[in-house]
Formats: C-alpha cells, structure tokens, sequence
C-alpha cells in the first residue's frame, strides 16, 4: 500500500498573475486532469533530460494520450552542459516541427536543468507560451521550480543569459524522487536546509533530524520538507519577484559557496559548496556580532547528517579571489547574507553586506585547512 498523502497548495504571487505550487504523494498520476483544467493548451510539449525521459517524461505523454490530450515529448542530454543556447534552439525548432503554437504549453518534467532549459524555451517561444514546472529533483522541487527564473548559461558563466517568466503551476510529486541517485537527494536537500536557516530554526531541526527519511525519499518526510521550503520561497519571491531586495536572502551561503565552487572548477557540487559556505558565513557573522554565538555549530551538527562529500584541499587566496567576481557582487566588493540567529537573517543594513576581507580571509584559511 503505498501512502497517499493529502496533497498541499502554496500560492506563489507574481506581476502575471500568480500560480500554485502543489505539493503531494501520487499528484503526477492526476497531471493530466490537472494540466486540461488549469491549462486547457491545444498541444503540450514535454521536455525531459535523456534521464528522466524513459523515467517520468514517457509515462506523462502516454497518460495525456490516455486522456485524449496531445502531447509530445522532447528529450535532450542530460547534465549542466545542455543549458546552452544551442539546446534552446534545437527545441524550439522541435517544437514547430511538431506544430506546437501559441496555445501550446511547455512542461518541464526533470531537475533544475530541465526546469531553466524548458522554462526559457517557453519564455520566449512565440514570445511567451503557457510552462507548467513539474520538478523530479529535491533541488528543482524545493528551489529551481518555483520563482519564474529561466535561463541558459554561457562560456562566461552560468544563467547569463534568460527572462523571468512564472510557470502556470507548479506540481511536485515526492514519490518522482525514489528514482533519483542518492548522491543528488543530498545535494538538493542543502537548499531546504539554507530555506529553514534563514526563516524557520523549527524546520530546520526538524530537517536535521530527518535526514536519514529525506535522504531515503521517505513520501511523508519528502512531502513536509518540499511544502515548507516552498511556502518559504513562495513568500520571499512573492513579496520582490525581480529581485530587487528581500529575494537576496535566498542567496545566503551562496556567496562563499560559488567562489568555493569556481576555485575547485566546478568540481565541487553545487551543494556541498552552499552547505560550506553557510558554515562559513555564519562564522564570519559570529565574528563580526551579528550572528548569534554558536549557530554554526547548529547548522554544521544538523548538515552533517546529509553526508555530502567532503571538500577537496581548497587554497583560500585563490578562493577569496573569486569573492570580487561574483555575480551579485556591486562594485567589485562581494555581499554576504548574514544570519541574525539561526531562522533569520539580519536585516539591518539591508538584506546583503559588504564585510572586511582580511576577516573572510581569515575564515576561509581556517576552516579550509580543517576540512
Ligand atoms: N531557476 C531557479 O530559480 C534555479 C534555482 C536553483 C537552481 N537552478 C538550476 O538548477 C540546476 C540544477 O538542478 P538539478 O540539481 O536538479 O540538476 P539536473 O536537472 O541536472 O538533475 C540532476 C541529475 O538528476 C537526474 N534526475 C532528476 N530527476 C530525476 C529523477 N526523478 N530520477 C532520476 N534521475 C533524475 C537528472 O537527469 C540529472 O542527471 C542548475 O542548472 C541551476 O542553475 C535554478
Ligand atoms: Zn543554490
């Protein structure tokens, strides 16, 4: 007997309108009702990694074809490598060659990858058609599937080239996880962790203790985690979608942690770096008073219960370079989120701050020769 959860909506605000994100145990059974009521598009597209094609892409067409709905299915490379323009430019064509129109939708059935990839094919696809986000991925359940951001990246780094575009809904089946690698689970949970650091102490315990469930696809503790840590990125993209502000307090253990990612040539997955670089900044906040004494140790004693591979000998001058290139760096100097305690993030000298390099340097020389 499998469990069948009660399945859970979170609305998530936007300029086009606002969407739902539902969340439940057997939903991807009930897509196609769904996709005929809240869509109601003439042909579907569904785009799907060479992975999760066979895995849950297959399955969904055969299901819309059961339901008198047409629907075509367009699988790519899977990995980071096919988030490219010239990806996007081979579905596109698919999908006129398939005689996909204006009242056409897109649904991206896979991980983040699929989720940019497909999302910026719709985005701009005859200028914007009707995207429906159904994550197989913790990373895409709890992060990448909600929030409008689509995008491909380039040879000068990643997603710099995309548009926002707000999916029609969101539909996340924890039981698509029990096919997804172990490795990837604990990959993606780092992000539930990083939603319940900066706006829920309670769940992020909650998380830590269970860990063992999560990282085992456990339906019911899938289930509770992907909910929160949609309901809490739904609040903060809802209330600054462009991110203009508060959406940066999604970025916390991200600053550090992409420099920790370039330095290692992306060698380091995405992951493992966030979860280091929370434990960092949240070092680097104790130091400067602003984070409450003994909050790293929270974090590092609840992280730890995801076993994420251990970072690789790492040069911390070579790391704090990276700092000044960052993205979301303004004027050379990179931002750091800063937590005030565990739950919440410091607000008050905006929601991101310049801090003095020597005590990053500092940081990173310490905590890199102990790992
Ligand atoms: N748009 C956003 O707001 C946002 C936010 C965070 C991350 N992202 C993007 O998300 C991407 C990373 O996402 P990801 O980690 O899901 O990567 P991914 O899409 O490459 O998926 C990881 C791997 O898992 C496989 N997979 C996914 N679901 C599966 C399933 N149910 N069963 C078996 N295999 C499965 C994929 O085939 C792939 O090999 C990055 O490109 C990142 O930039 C976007
Ligand atoms: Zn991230």
């Amino acid at each position: 007997v499998t469990q069948q959860a009660a399945p859970s909506a979170t609305h998530v605000g936007s300029a086009a309108g606002g969407y739902d994100a539902l969340v439940g145990s057997g939903l991807f059974e009930k897509l196609p009702e769904l996709l005929q009521a809240r869509v109601g598009a003439h042909r579907y597209a569904v785009i799907s990694d060479h992975r999760v094609a066979p895995l849950h892409g297959e399955p969904l067409v055969r299901a819309c074809a059961g339901a008198g709905l047409e629907a075509h299915l367009f699988t790519f490379a899977a990995g980071e490598a096919s988030k490219t323009r010239k990806q996007w430019s081979i579905l596109t064509d698919a999908l006129l060659d398939a005689g996909v129109g204006r009242d056409g939708c897109v649904v991206a059935v896979g991980g983040g990858v699929t989720g940019d990839l497909a999302g910026f094919v719709a985005a701009t696809f005859m200028r914007g058609i009707a995207l429906v986000q159904v994550p197989t991925s913790y990373l895409a359940m709890v992060d990448a599937s909600v929030g409008g951001k689509t995008g491909v990246d380039l040879r000068h780094g990643k997603n710099l080239v995309g548009a926002f575009h707000a999916p029609r809904l969101v539909l996340a089946d924890p039981r698509t996880l029990t096919t997804l690698p172990e490795q990837e689970r604990a990959q993606g949970l780092v992000e539930a962790f990083k939603h319940g650091a900066i706006r829920d102490a309670a769940h992020f315990e909650w998380l830590g203790a269970h860990a063992e469930a999560l990282l085992a696809a456990d339906a019911e503790a899938a289930s509770e985690a992907v909910l929160r840590s949609v309901e809490i990125k739904a609040a903060v993209v809802s209330a600054d979608e462009r991110e203009s502000g508060l959406r940066e307090v999604l970025n916390f253990g991200h600053t550090v942690g992409h420099a920790l990612e370039a330095e290692s040539r992306f060698d380091v997955a995405h992951g493992t770096a966030v979860a280091e670089g929370m434990l960092l900044e949240a070092e680097i906040g104790e130091r400067l008073g602003v984070t409450e004494p003994g909050t790293g140790a929270r974090l590092a004693e609840a992280l730890r219960r995801l076993e994420l591979p251990p970072l690789p000998t790492l040069d911390a001058t070579a790391v704090s370079r990276f700092l000044a290139a960052d993205k979301k760096a303004r004027s050379g100097r990179a931002r750091y989120v800063l937590l005030k305690r565990l739950g919440e993030v410091d607000g008050a000298e905006g929601w991101s701050r310049e801090v003095p390099d020597a005590l990053v340097l500092e940081v990173l020389e310490e905590r890199l020769r102990r790992v």
